[in-house]
C-alpha cells in the first residue's frame, strides 16, 4: 500500500507527528510519502492508496493553506481512504470539522480523525507517541480491509 502523509506546521509538531507516522507506516511494510503542504500541489499527490494529513488549528480550524489543498485533491482524487489529525492549544478547535468539510465535496472516505494537544508552549501532550502510532496502525488495517467508517 502507498500511503501519502501530508503535514502543515508552524512550530513544527505536525512535522513531528508526520514523521512518526511516516516510520509507523515503513514498519508496518507500507511505502511511506511524506511532504509538507507548502511543497505538494493535489495533483501530484493523486493515485495513493491512503492519506493522512495532520495540521494545526489556526484560529479555530485548520489552516486555510491545508483546507486549500484539501479541496483541490478531493477535485483530482475522486476515491479512496484518509484519516485526519489536528493539534490544537484549547478544547474548542473545529480543525478536524474543517478537513472534514474541505474533503467533503468529491468521494474520499475519512476512516479515522483524531486531536492531539499541546501541552505548555511547545510541548505534544504526553503519550502521544503510543496514541499516534496506533492511530496510525488503525487507519493502515482499516485501508488494507477495505473497510468502511471506523467512527
Ligand atoms: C496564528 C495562530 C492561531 C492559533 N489559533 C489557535 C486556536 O484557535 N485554537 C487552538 O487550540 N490553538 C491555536 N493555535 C495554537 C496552534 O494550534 C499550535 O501552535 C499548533 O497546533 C502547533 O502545531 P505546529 O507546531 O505544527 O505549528 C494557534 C496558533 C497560531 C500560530
Amino acid at each position: 500500500m502507498r500511503c501519502l502523509i501530508i503535514y502543515q506546521t508552524t512550530f513544527g509538531s505536525n512535522r513531528k507527528i508526520a514523521k512518526l507516522m511516516e516510520e509507523t507506516v515503513s514498519q508496518a511494510g507500507h511505502e511511506a510519502e511524506l511532504h509538507d503542504v507548502k511543497r505538494v500541489d493535489a495533483e501530484e499527490a493523486a493515485g495513493a492508496d491512503l492519506y493522512i494529513f495532520s495540521a494545526p488549528t489556526h484560529i479555530g480550524s485548520a489552516p486555510r493553506r491545508m483546507r486549500s489543498f484539501l479541496r483541490s485533491l478531493a477535485r483530482v482524487q475522486r476515491e479512496g481512504p484518509y484519516g485526519l489529525l489536528a493539534t490544537r492549544s484549547t478544547p474548542d478547535s473545529e480543525a478536524v470539522e474543517s478537513m472534514l468539510q474541505a474533503l467533503s465535496g468529491g468521494g474520499m472516505r475519512c476512516l479515522s480523525y483524531m486531536t492531539v494537544c499541546l501541552d505548555g508552549k511547545d510541548g505534544l501532550e504526553q503519550g502521544w507517541e503510543r496514541k499516534v502510532s496506533d492511530f496510525t496502525e488503525g487507519l493502515l488495517s482499516a485501508a488494507a480491509a477495505g473497510r468502511g467508517a471506523l467512527r
